[in-house]
């Protein structure tokens, strides 16, 4: 599954995925309006049938409406990311959508399983996107998770090529879920220069592994804990976000400006210097070394997961 992204999640790119054999998925607050979705799944429509629109709670603007038009559009399957779902569930199970979960922890994939959901997704710390404090590296999750959910389970978290997708899949996944190795396509709307630095991005960059896995300050953590019932859910999320990125202190040392800072569209502009391997991606950049179709992408990534189990299997049969 493709994952949702912020400012760039449109239904063109979610198309591309879908007709390239993956299940292309809209992120709803790229579009501001219930209207401008509404639009947006009509012009799916004409291409494909098989896709999803991620709500991120508490980033989404317009929610309500844009749940309402999920609803009388009768999408194929819904996501809800970021933040709780617990008040919009009655009306998505009233509504007869299909809805998927995601979430950053085990408990908060377990919570939405109870409240009905039928499939949930788990990000590891791998991943890049909204963390939370109890969150574990991605094959940890998988692991610990897989017995303890009975819906499809997709796990995501530095998936991006043949070989991680395998190793999820053989550690018993329903299938794998990637944000940042399927930005280096040629049909990805962000800019050249993120497309770029993915590929010139090492893993092992510390400010890289600062940003993706370190915890977060804990006094600036416990102080925005405690805000949550007096600010803006909204406000509170990118406040969440920046805190989990290291933002603050990174924009104190380094003066930079980031794509949070800049809104959603920045995305699709270049905030980034000459030279930096810096961008909003995760782990995954150490798989990716050019820039393919999303047909390409995902042909190579499952022909090299189907080469590695079936080679895993001859070995096996091999030996016993
Ligand atoms: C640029 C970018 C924007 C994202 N925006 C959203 C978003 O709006 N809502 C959401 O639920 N997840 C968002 N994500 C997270 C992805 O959907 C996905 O969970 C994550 O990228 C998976 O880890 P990976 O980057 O290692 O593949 C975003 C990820 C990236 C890279």
């Amino acid at each position: 599954m493709q994952g949702a992204l912020t400012g760039i999640g449109t239904w063109e790119f979610a198309a591309a995925c879908s007709n390239a054999g993956a299940d292309g998925c809209i992120t709803a607050a790229v579009y501001k309006t219930p209207e401008k979705l509404r639009e947006a799944i009509k012009k799916i429509r004409a291409v494909t049938h098989h896709f999803t629109v991620n709500i991120s709670i508490g980033a989404c603007p317009n929610i309500d409406g844009m749940f309402d038009v999920c609803f009388e559009e009768q999408i194929p399957v819904l996501e809800t990311a970021v933040y709780k779902p617990d008040a919009y569930v009655k009306r998505i199970k009233q509504s007869g959508v299909k809805w998927i979960h995601k979430g950053a922890t085990l408990q908060f994939c377990r919570h939405a399983e109870e409240m009905g959901a039928d499939a949930v997704v788990l990000i590891g710390t791998e991943g890049f996107g909204i963390k939370n404090i109890k969150q574990l590296p991605t094959f940890t999750s998988l692991c610990w998770a897989r017995d303890q959910i009975s819906v499809p389970f997709l796990i995501g978290g530095g998936i991006g090529n043949g070989r991680t997708m395998a190793a999820a899949l053989a550690a018993g996944a329903d299938g794998v879920y990637i944000g940042s190795a399927i930005m280096a396509t040629h049909e990805c709307a962000i800019s050249e220069r993120v497309k770029q630095n993915i590929i010139l991005a090492q893993p092992d960059e510390p400010y890289r592994i600062r940003e993706l896995t370190a915890p977060p300050d804990p006094e600036a953590y416990a102080e925005l804990m405690a805000k949550r019932d007096s600010m803006d859910l909204n406000k509170w999320i990118r406040a969440v976000e920046a805190t989990f990125l290291k933002l603050k202190d990174k924009k104190k040392t380094t003066g930079e400006k980031t794509i949070w800072e800049e809104g959603a569209e920045g995305l699709g502009e270049d905030p980034y210097a000459e030279g930096s391997t810096k961008g909003p991606f995760s782990f995954s950049s150490a798989y990716i070394n050019q820039i393919v179709s999303v047909k390409d992408f995902i042909e190579n990534m499952v022909k090299e997961a189907e080469e590695i189990l079936q080679a895993f299997a001859r070995r096996h049969q091999l030996l016993s």
